[in-house]
């Protein structure tokens, strides 16, 4: 297996472009079962997790070509099986946005229920409740959700009680081609959920709200083709700018919209990064001083986010004062601080919070990635680290981030991949 070795030392210079959003492109790509026609994709990343998902919508008989200019073709018009297996939704919990899709289109969907999640218990009731007050009839059979609407959709008022990332994004492409009106409230608002919208109405869809937790969707009878270019990725630029800001560096992202990430930008100057924003580039410089402990509570757009706690408790293990890191979202989402603690690091965990005192360094040993943002919080820590870090399991890592140890050379870290 795979794995990451870095040199910690190096501050990080220089300029690199940030890849498109993965939890945009997923959703985006689910979408397209929603059209006969040709769509076309642009800055759809490089990533395990789009591969997965592509070999689902393949399974379904989608046709897929990518052409010389990356550029994702995607015909959605014949489509014949209406199945996300067990295999690839095991792999990848987001599949599940492919229910609403097939379900809206084709009036019947068989989806493997995704299961445990190291990072929390992660139920789907919102999407099948949802799908349920919009007439569908669903049953759980042989760990697959099997959801039927043989005279198609209805609109709805819809409420659900927590604030769910796909599940307002499966919900709002079922209700695309419903039939009459409905509402989302309580809906993520998220710049990914945004995005999907965006596409849906360029496609022909009717949704309005967009940005605000109250969606209001009025079906159509059909979408046609058209093209999308998805935005850049929130989640891999604050992780590459909490890296500088760890190292006391000083770098540039481009194709970033910092609009999208306006709470970890807070957080980067909190940390005492000084920061120009363009309108699609960041530019962060910590003039090689050690990073400011920074306290931080994740809850849904435009709060916090939780995909990136992980990485400021990296930084605040070597910044200067101690800081308190609430997670609100996810149960188990504190498995790196185990690992940074095995680095040195002074952490102490107190259920959903985790209280920690900056110290000098870290010390590089071999640690375990147990999920995507733990591991880019070990990546950071091994940065910042004397000797050698080995993080293992780095099969993480490539679900989300399109050639890390690539970009984070560019910024001049002592970073390889080995086997
Ligand atoms: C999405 C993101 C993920 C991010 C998360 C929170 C994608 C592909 N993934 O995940 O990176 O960490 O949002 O920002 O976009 N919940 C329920 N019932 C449901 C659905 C969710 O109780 O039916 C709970 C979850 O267990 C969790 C909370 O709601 O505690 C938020 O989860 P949700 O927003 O649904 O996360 P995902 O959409 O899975």
């Amino acid at each position: 297996m795979q794995k990451l070795a870095i040199t910690g030392g190096p501050v990080l210079s220089g300029e690199i472009t940030a890849s498109g959003a993965k939890n945009a492109a997923l959703p985006i790509l689910a979408a397209c079962l929603l059209v006969a026609e040709p769509v076309t994709l642009t800055n759809v990343p490089h990533l395990a997790d789009i591969s997965t998902m592509l070999s689902l919508l393949t399974s379904m008989g989608m046709r897929v070509t990518l052409d010389d200019k990356n550029a994702l073709h995607l015909d959605a018009s014949d489509i014949h099986h209406y199945l996300a297996p067990y295999d690839l939704v095991k792999t990848m919990r987001a599949s599940i946005v492919v229910l609403g899709p097939l379900l809206t289109r084709f009036h019947e969907a068989f989806v493997s229920l995704p299961g445990g999640c190291a990072i929390g218990a992660r139920p789907v009731n919102i999407h099948i409740d949802g799908l349920i007050a919009m007439g569908a009839s669903i049953h759980i059979e042989n760990g697959y959700i099997h959801a039927k609407a043989p005279n198609g959709l209805k609109g709805a008022v819809l409420s659900p009680e927590l604030v769910s990332v796909t599940g307002t994004e499966n919900l709002m492409m079922a209700a695309v081609l419903a039939s009459g009106t409905t509402v989302i409230n309580n809906a993520a608002c998220e710049p990914e959920v945004q995005d999907l919208a965006h596409f849906l109405n360029a496609l022909g869809a009717k949704i309005s709200g967009i940005g605000t937790s109250r969606l209001v969707i009025d079906g159509v009878k059909a979408l046609h083709g058209g093209s999308h270019h998805v935005i850049g990725d929130r989640i891999e630029a604050g992780t590459y700018l909490v890296a500088a800001a760890a190292t006391g560096g000083h770098i540039r992202i481009n194709a970033i919209n910092p609009g999208t990430m306006e709470a970890v930008i807070l957080k980067l100057q909190e940390s005492g990064a000084k920061l120009e924003l363009g309108t699609d580039f960041i530019e962060l410089n910590m003039a090689k001083k050690r990073p400011k402990a920074v306290n931080l509570r994740t809850a849904p757009h435009p709060a916090f986010p939780t995909d990136m706690q992980a990485q400021f408790m990296a930084l605040n293990c070597i910044a200067t004062g101690n800081s308190t890191m609430i997670e609100t979202i996810f149960e188990n989402r504190f498995m790196h601080a185990l690992e940074l603690q095995r680095m040195g690091a002074s952490i102490r965990l107190d259920g959903h919070t985790a209280h920690c005192e900056g110290i000098e360094q870290l010390t590089g040993v071999h640690v375990m990635a147990t999920d995507l943002r733990a591991s880019a919080s070990l990546v950071i820590a091994g940065l910042i680290a004397t000797g050698q870090t080995i993080i293992e399991r780095i099969y993480h890592i490539d679900r989300g981030y399109e050639r890390i140890e690539e970009k984070l050379s560019k910024l001049g870290a002592t970073i390889a991949r080995i086997n």
